[in-house]
This record gives structure tokens, C-alpha cells and sequence, in this order.
């Protein structure tokens, strides 16, 4: 685009969790190593509990209020609370914040507003500083695709569901074959949010929403690469004219940022899990079990995991993170004998460097939510996935992995111990469809690599986006 350049600022401002904070923190350090101001904003509670990030020339944290009182941060709702409380108060802290920034010497004015999804009502804080916003969408295209769809779903009566039976009675394997760029999928698999029974479901209503609210935005950054979901980037196209695809982000920032001054995880890294991987003599025979940072699982279904890894006799770290079991329980509901039983092959951290753990030589499998940083890592990783989804997007990055990619294997969603170990010992064990799998995850990881490096298609679209920001006016 032709038009007078100027100094680029970027204002960023996640949804304030880890499956937002990462990658959009990822996108602040590739837009600072292209020569970007950035200013990196979180919650006040999040920069408290990051113990108060600092930052670097060009390269400024920033915090506001988020509303919430201790009661609302107790409370099991506490993320819908955050997320209305921050419609409801952030707009104005975030425009004062912008325009005190930009009254200081030596610092230029914010000239555009990047947001994560979920946080919609800040495109309004671009529309008041008059200057353009980007959304990064944290999903894949394809979860992006099919989360504007909800509204054709409600429209043509595919959901809210009549009645609990239709969550058991193979309705949900309905076939979905007119979304555009897709092949025909379960119902099921389009999202989670399809299994409401609830008219006013909330949840359906917010996620079809903030996705139909980025034709606001300026432009559309999505995690992904053009090679990984042609067809459905091709078709959302026609919708979204500037989408800018530059991941996977894990290995961008690996390519092109130097050093990065700050680790910032809400959760303290285990580096022991780093050791023990480095004692295990044998390449890819470790896997690795995460649910990421937001999945609650039932004690029964902690159970399932647990005495099925344990039946696998294959070694394992896994994360159990505080608040991984219902009731904010982590490792105290494991259930009794089972550390004892799986002694000497296994490793259990709160939580782990997950990039580094992907990508150390021990590590040959991933037993995932199929929540899309971590399929994205391990993408990038070359790791096949063992996919457990529960949530949102996550049965569709699961039937992409294993339909579409050839990386994957599914569980039931009704869980079982029997299963859980047949297939750790189907990918771990190298059969025949393990080495498919090996052969397509290692095809994937070139392409990512190469999708990422120089003259690769998500290393161009970074420079387009960098080109974008600097252009005066746009
Ligand atoms: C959320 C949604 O649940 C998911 O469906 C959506 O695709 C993205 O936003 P989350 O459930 O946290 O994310 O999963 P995921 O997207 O996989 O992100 C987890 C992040 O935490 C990854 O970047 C992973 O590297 C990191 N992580 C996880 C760690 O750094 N250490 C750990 O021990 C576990």
C-alpha cells in the first residue's frame, strides 16, 4: 500500500488468561523485532501475580483495572464475571491510558489497538483514539470459521438442543457439509458450544459474537499458516479481505526474536521435568500429558487418564496443574496408589517450559485438550497427539489432527481407561499407523519451519502486517 510511513505503536491488550496472554504477548515480541513501539497491557491482578513484568526500550507493560473483587475471583463464574466487568469498566482506563502514553517525550503516539478475542469492547477504544485495530483470533482458521457460524447453527435449528437426549443419541454426528472451505463435520466437532440446551445459552451467544464483531477490526491475525488450511482460508477470504496468518507463533518467535527479556507464565515453570527428561536415555519414548491452563476435568475422568497411563507401562510427564479437577484440585485427586503404581516412569509437575518439553529429543507423543497453542507447539514440535478435546474449538482442532493432518488419534468422549491405554500404546508402541502419523508430523513440522523462515509465507504476511502498521492513515 503506498502512503507517508511513520513510527508504529502498538497497543496490545489480551483477554486476560495463558491461552490468550502467550500468544498475544508472542506477536508483541515479533512486532518489537520488526521495529514496532509496543505497549503490553494486563489486568492489574495478572501484573501483579507476573510480579510486574519489566520491560525495554520500545517494549513497555502497562496495567489496568479489572473490576473484579476477591469474591468475583472465588466464585466458579469467575470468567464470565471477567469478561462482563471488563466491558463494563475497561474502556475508559484503557483510552486514558493510550493517550498518556503517548504524551510522554521520546515515546510516539499509539497509532493502532491489537486485541485478542473475547475482548471486543476495546475495538470501541480504537474507534476513540481514531486509530485502526487488529483482532489475533487465537484459534486455528478453521475454529475461527466455524465459531461465526454458531449464528447459521441457532438460525437453521441445529442447536440449542431440544433435550439432554440429543447430547446421546448420535444427533450430534449430524453431518455439517455447507460451511465453506470445510469438509462435511459432526455437528459435534463444529464446537462445543453447540451442546447447550439453554435458548439464552451465554456462552454460545458471546463466542458468535466477539467472532462477528472482528469485521470491525481493521484487520484479522490468526496463529496458523496458508499451507496448514488452504481451503478454509481461501473461503474466509471472501468475509475477511485482511487476514493476516503468521504462526505458528511458537516458531516465528523461535526464527526471528533474538532474546526475549521476560519469561512471563502465570504459572512457576518446573525446570526439574527438564532433567528428567534429559535422563531418559531413549528418543521419543516419553509422552507428554497436558490439559492446558483453562480444561477442569471430573475426578472420574482424572481417574480415566491416570489408571489408563498407568496400564500403558509407557513413561509420562504429565501436568496437573492447580485447578485442573473440579473444585480447585490438582495433584491431591490423583487417585490412591496410582503414583506408586506408575513410580520410576513417570514425572508429574504443576506446570512445565511446554514449548521446550515439545521439542526435547525424550518426547514422542502428546496426549492434549487439542487447545490450539498446543496443537500449534506441537505441530511445530513434530510430536504426534493423542486428542482428548472437551471445550470450544477444541473438537475441531481434533478432527483436523486426525482427519485432516494424519496427526492424531481421538479418544471417546465418553472416557475409558481401556482406551486411553490401547492408544499410548498404539502411538508410543511404533506400529504401523504410529509411523503414518511420525512421517505426517514430521512433514508438518517442515512446513511450519519453512512457513516461518525466510520467504515463507507466514514470514511475509508478518512483514505485510509490520508495513501495514506504519502506513499513515490507514
Ligand atoms: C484456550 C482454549 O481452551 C482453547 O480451546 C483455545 O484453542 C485457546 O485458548 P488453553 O485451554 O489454555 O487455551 O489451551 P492451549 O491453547 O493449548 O494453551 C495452553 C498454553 O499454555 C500453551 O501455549 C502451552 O504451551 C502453555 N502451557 C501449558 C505451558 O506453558 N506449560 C504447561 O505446563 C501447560
Amino acid at each position: 500500500m503506498e502512503g507517508k510511513k511513520r513510527a508504529a505503536h502498538a497497543m496490545l491488550f489480551p483477554f486476560p488468561c495463558s491461552g490468550h496472554i502467550n500468544p498475544t504477548l508472542k506477536l508483541a515480541e515479533l512486532l518489537h523485532s520488526r521495529g514496532v513501539h509496543v505497549t503490553f497491557v494486563n489486568t492489574d491482578h495478572n501484573h501483579q501475580r507476573l510480579r510486574r513484568p519489566r520491560g525495554r526500550e520500545g517494549f513497555r507493560f502497562e496495567s489496568v483495572p479489572d473490576g473484579l473483587d476477591d469474591a468475583d475471583r472465588a466464585a466458579p463464574d469467575r470468567t464470565v464475571r471477567l469478561y462482563l466487568s471488563l466491558r463494563k469498566t475497561c474502556t475508559a482506563p484503557l483510552v486514558d491510558l493510550a493517550r498518556r502514553i503517548g504524551a510522554r517525550q521520546r515515546v510516539p503516539p499509539v497509532t493502532c489497538v491489537v486485541i485478542s478475542g473475547l475482548v471486543s469492547f476495546a475495538l470501541g477504544v480504537a474507534e476513540e483514539l481514531r486509530v485502526p485495530s487488529f483482532v489475533l483470533w487465537g484459534t486455528s482458521a478453521v475454529g475461527f470459521v466455524c465459531t461465526l457460524r454458531l449464528r447459521q447453527l441457532v438460525q437453521r435449528g441445529y442447536t440449542p438442543l431440544k433435550d439432554e437426549t440429543y447430547l446421546t443419541n448420535g444427533y450430534l454426528d449430524t453431518p455439517i457439509d455447507w460451511i465453506a472451505g470445510m469438509p462435511t463435520v459432526r455437528l459435534g466437532d463444529v464446537s462445543s458450544f453447540v451442546r447447550t440446551l439453554d435458548p439464552t445459552s451465554f456462552a454460545l451467544r458471546v463466542e458468535e459474537e466477539e467472532a462477528n464483531s472482528c469485521a470491525r477490526a481493521q484487520g484479522l491475525i490468526l496463529n496458523t499458516f496458508d499451507e496448514l488450511e488452504s481451503d478454509v482460508l481461501d473461503a474466509l477470504g471472501d468475509e475477511f479481505p485482511r487476514v493476516y496468518t503468521i504462526g505458528p507463533l511458537a516458531a516465528a518467535m523461535h526464527r526471528r526474536v533474538d532474546h526475549v527479556a521476560h519469561g512471563l507464565s502465570l504459572w512457576e515453570e518446573d525446570a526439574a521435568c527438564m532433567a528428567w527428561l534429559d535422563a531418559r536415555p531413549e528418543p521419543r519414548s516419553v509422552l507428554y500429558v497436558s490439559f492446558g491452563s483453562l480444561a477442569v476435568l471430573s475426578p472420574g475422568q482424572l481417574a480415566e487418564f491416570a489408571w489408563g497411563l498407568a496400564a500403558s507401562n509407557r513413561p509420562f510427564l504429565w501436568v496437573v496443574r492447580p485447578g485442573l479437577v473440579g473444585g480447585d484440585r490438582g495433584m491431591d485427586a490423583l487417585p490412591d496408589g496410582f503414583v506408586a503404581a506408575t513410580k520410576n516412569r513417570c514425572f508429574i509437575a504443576e506446570w512445565c517450559a511446554q514449548e521446550q518439553v515439545l521439542r526435547h529429543r525424550a518426547v514422542g507423543g502428546f496426549l492434549t485438550h487439542s487447545g490450539w497453542n498446543s496443537t500449534t507447539e506441537s505441530i511445530w514440535a513434530g510430536v504426534p497427539m493423542i486428542c482428548a478435546p472437551g471445550f470450544a474449538d477444541q473438537y475441531i482442532n481434533c478432527r483436523y489432527a486426525c482427519a485432516e493432518w494424519g496427526i492424531g488419534l481421538r479418544l471417546d468422549e465418553e472416557l475409558r481407561r481401556e482406551q486411553v491405554a490401547a492408544h499410548v500404546e498404539e502411538l508410543m508402541g511404533g506400529g504401523k499407523k504410529a509411523e503414518e502419523m511420525k512421517r505426517n508430523a514430521a512433514v508438518w513440522k517442515a512446513r511450519a519451519e519453512a512457513a516461518t523462515g525466510p520467504g515463507g509465507s507466514a514470514y511475509e504476511n508478518l512483514d505485510r502486517l509490520v508495513e501495514e502498521l506504519r502506513v499513515e492513515g490507514s
